[in-house]
């Protein structure tokens, strides 16, 4: 075991260094404070690791991403979202039997309970589809209750996942209907999970839609682009709130509301959004930059930076190439794809940019691809979401699975008054 030596008030205190199996280095600062009395202070956990994880490796400076060591471009090209949850999940792509019963368990839990539809009347159909997934995803605790009592039963556990995986997809779609005043179309046994979910989203009594194939591997891609990121925002979240024994629903609705932060998954949407505002106020590609680059403008150049990826973001690459892709072969005309890829290369060629290692990162495509798909903009982070939830529940997952359970809890390093007395209010 390395050990890294610390010294503080004329004393050293032994830290033991941990080696990962991709050669990162880890102090470990359990014993810190009892030793030396020192706590550790990294302001939005920098440089903090929170956890030991087999599930995703990112190595930000080489643009690596793999789930479970598969390189995330060869799951991109080789495996299905599905697959690629199971890997998450379990540890490996599932062999042909383990897949057909997690297909199967995934369309026999993709209705959600009836009574849940009467939710929907009483959200406006102008309301964010993020509000309605959080509600709804937490709302499944109440249908389907599946608490945890000490001990993790992996039954209780496989039965949560798949209906979470199952039901995210219709809920999402149910709440795109409501927002349009169409009838919910419900989910078929007879379609495959994306095909499913593109089938309950724009299928209409009166104008049937046939889900076409390359739709529907352009949306497997997408979404296993965004399975999983280990420890951002979002699953931190969901491992902080489940490490107080919540159960999976309400982890998962925790997990959902910090995505939707615009600094976060949100991006997504906002790009669009800030393309479309470029395109209809008509600023320059030079205008757009020098905005980005002031801190006094209110222009943030979303789908930009990355607290890991400093030289390029790998499922930005495939992204990126996917848009070509589909405006080529359906000859689609979209000028945000034009302003983007302005944008981006002014961006890789400006110095500001160039020295904050500042390069597009999955938002800045994915909304393009969403839109083509015909997916709305308000509903870009849902999509998100859908993607990132199988890696939410592994991350949970290894969690409880790492007995003995620590209840999340950083410490602060206080900086307000020391002790005063209690002034009373007529002498204040
Ligand atoms: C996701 O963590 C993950 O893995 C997240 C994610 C996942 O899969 O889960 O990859 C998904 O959230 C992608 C990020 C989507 N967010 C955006 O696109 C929003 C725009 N980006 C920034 O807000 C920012 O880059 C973050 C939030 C992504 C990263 O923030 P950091 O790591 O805290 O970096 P920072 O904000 O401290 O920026 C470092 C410097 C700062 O300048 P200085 O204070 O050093 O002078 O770079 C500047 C920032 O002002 N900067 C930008 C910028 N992003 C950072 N300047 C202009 N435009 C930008 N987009």
């Amino acid at each position: 075991m390395e050990k890294a030596v610390l010294s503080y008030n004329g004393k050293q205190y032994e830290l033991p260094v941990f080696n990962g199996t991709e050669n990162e280095k880890a102090v470990d600062i359990t014993n810190l404070r009892k030793d030396s009395g020192l706590i550790t202070l990294d302001v939005g956990y920098q440089n903090t690791g929170s956890c030991q994880s087999a599930i995703t490796f990112i190595d930000g400076e080489k643009g690596i991403l793999r789930y479970r060591g598969i390189p995330i471009e060869v799951l991109a090209e080789k495996s299905t979202f599905v697959e690629t949850a199971y890997l998450l999940i379990y540890g490996h792509l599932p062999n042909l039997s383990e897949r057909r019963l997690f297909s199967q368990r995934l369309t026999e839990n993709s209705m959600i309970h009836e009574d849940m539809l009467r939710f929907f009347d009483g959200f406006p159909p102008t309301g964010h589809p993020m509000a309605v997934l959080s509600t709804m995803v937490n709302a499944l605790s109440v249908y389907y209750p599946g608490y945890f009592t000490d001990n993790f039963e992996s039954d209780t556990f496989d039965l949560m996942a798949v209906r979470l995986i199952s039901k995210i997809r219709t809920i999402a779609a149910y709440s795109y209907k409501h927002s349009i005043g169409e009838p919910f179309v419900y989910p078929r046994h007879d379609l495959m999970y994306c095909a499913n979910f593109l089938n309950m989203m724009f299928n209409s009594p009166v104008k049937p839609y046939n889900v076409e194939i390359d739709m529907d591997r352009a949306l497997n891609t997408l979404l296993i682009l965004h399975a999983d990121h280990e420890q951002n925002c979002s699953t931190s979240t969901v491992r902080l709130v489940g490490s107080s024994m919540a159960n999976l629903y309400s982890s998962i609705c925790a997990g959902i509301c910090a995505l939707w932060g615009p600094l976060h998954g949100g991006a997504n949407q906002r790009v669009i959004e800030m393309l479309e505002t470029i395109r209809e106020d008509g600023f320059t590609i030079k205008q757009c930059i020098s905005m980005a680059k002031d801190k006094e403008s209110r222009f943030k150049l979303f789908g930009f930076g990355h607290r890991i990826y400093k030289n390029f973001d790998p499922r930005a690459t495939i992204l990126k190439k996917m848009c070509h892709e589909f405006v080529a072969k359906y000859n689609i005309h979209e000028p945000l794809i034009d302003i983007a890829m302005d944008l981006e290369n002014a961006a890789l060629a400006d110095q500001f940019f160039i020295d904050k290692k500042l390069y597009p990162n999955v938002d800045f495509y994915s909304g393009l691809l969403y839109r083509m798909l015909g997916i709305p903009t308000n509903m870009f982070t849902v999509m998100f979401a859908i993607g990132r939830l199988p890696g939410w529940i592994a991350q949970w997952k290894e969690m409880h699975d790492s007995r003995p359970l620590k209840i999340g809890r950083p410490r602060q390093l206080y900086i307000g008054d020391n002790i005063r007395d209690f002034v009373p209010i007529e002498q204040r």
